[in-house]
């Protein structure tokens, strides 16, 4: 086991990625060791997001990577292993899991978890990851304007235990980081496309050009979005360039 072979427990922190990096500047950190906290006084979103968790009811994790054999252009794939390893976990305890590009996770059409990747890049690889993910587990009530926000407690009814869930999370993790390393690519893109919320459904998107009809068609190995519009067109998208319309 790579991914949770050494586990570091802080009571509260500002945020576990935060902490990570702090770590990897002072530390030698082993590979796929987990940071988790019951409470982050500063958790953080994608870029201008905040991550809300009540104290003691969702998993809060940042796992420490070293993909040195992955250079800068194919970084989405580490995206791609995160997200459906958390999917895997999720099914089962439920049926229905879809990720919605490029890395939020969803119950139908509510967001259970988040993804935060930072990489550090240097030279033509990738010398460490920091995966940050947000995982609601036992939240019933959430008071921030998350506009969808789940958890897994609301769908099924039952409390879960934060450490259980952690050490299950790992070693699904786990399966898909030795996916990775034994460059088995395909079979992480394969399914993290055939999850892909509203893959090959007609619905309404938002660019800088207006609202319009399409449908998710796939995801190119960089991350870019590829949707095909009425017109027969199809169009290529980078994060924050495409707005699902609910
Ligand atoms: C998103 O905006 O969807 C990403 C949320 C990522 C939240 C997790 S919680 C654990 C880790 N530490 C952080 O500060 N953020 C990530």
């Amino acid at each position: 086991m790579i991914i949770g072979s050494n586990l570091i427990f802080v009571k509260n922190l500002p945020s576990t990625n935060t902490h990570a990096g702090h770590l990897l500047k002072t530390n030698d950190v082993p590979e796929g060791t987990i940071i988790y906290t019951n409470y982050q006084s500063a958790g953080r979103g994608q870029p201008g997001n905040v991550w809300e968790s009540e104290d003691g009811k969702n998993l809060l994790i940042s796992i420490i990577l070293y993909p040195i054999f992955l250079a800068p252009t194919d970084q989405f794939i580490i995206s791609m292993a995160i997200s459906t390893g958390i999917c895997d976990f999720l099914r089962k305890y439920i049926p229905v899991c879809s990720i919605k590009w490029p890395n939020d996770i969803y119950i139908n059409n509510d967001k259970i978890a988040g993804i935060l990747i930072e990489n550090s890049l240097m030279g033509d690889r990738i010398e460490h990851s920091i995966a940050g993910i947000g995982l609601n587990i036992n939240q019933v009530k959430f008071i921030s304007d998350a506009p969808n926000p789940v958890s897994l407690k609301q769908i099924t009814g039952v409390n879960y235990g934060i450490t259980a869930c952690i050490s299950q999370l790992a070693s699904d993790l786990d399966k898909r980081y030795r996916q990775l390393l034994s460059e088995n690519y395909s079979q992480i893109r394969n399914d993290y496309i055939s999850d892909l919320y509203r893959l090959n459904e007609w619905c309404n998107f938002k660019d800088s050009e207006g609202i319009y009809t399409g449908r998710i068609l796939s995801v190119t190995d960089s991350g870019r979005l590829l949707i095909e519009k009425k017109s027969g067109i199809i169009a290529e998208y980078s994060f924050k360039e495409i707005g699902f319309i609910p």
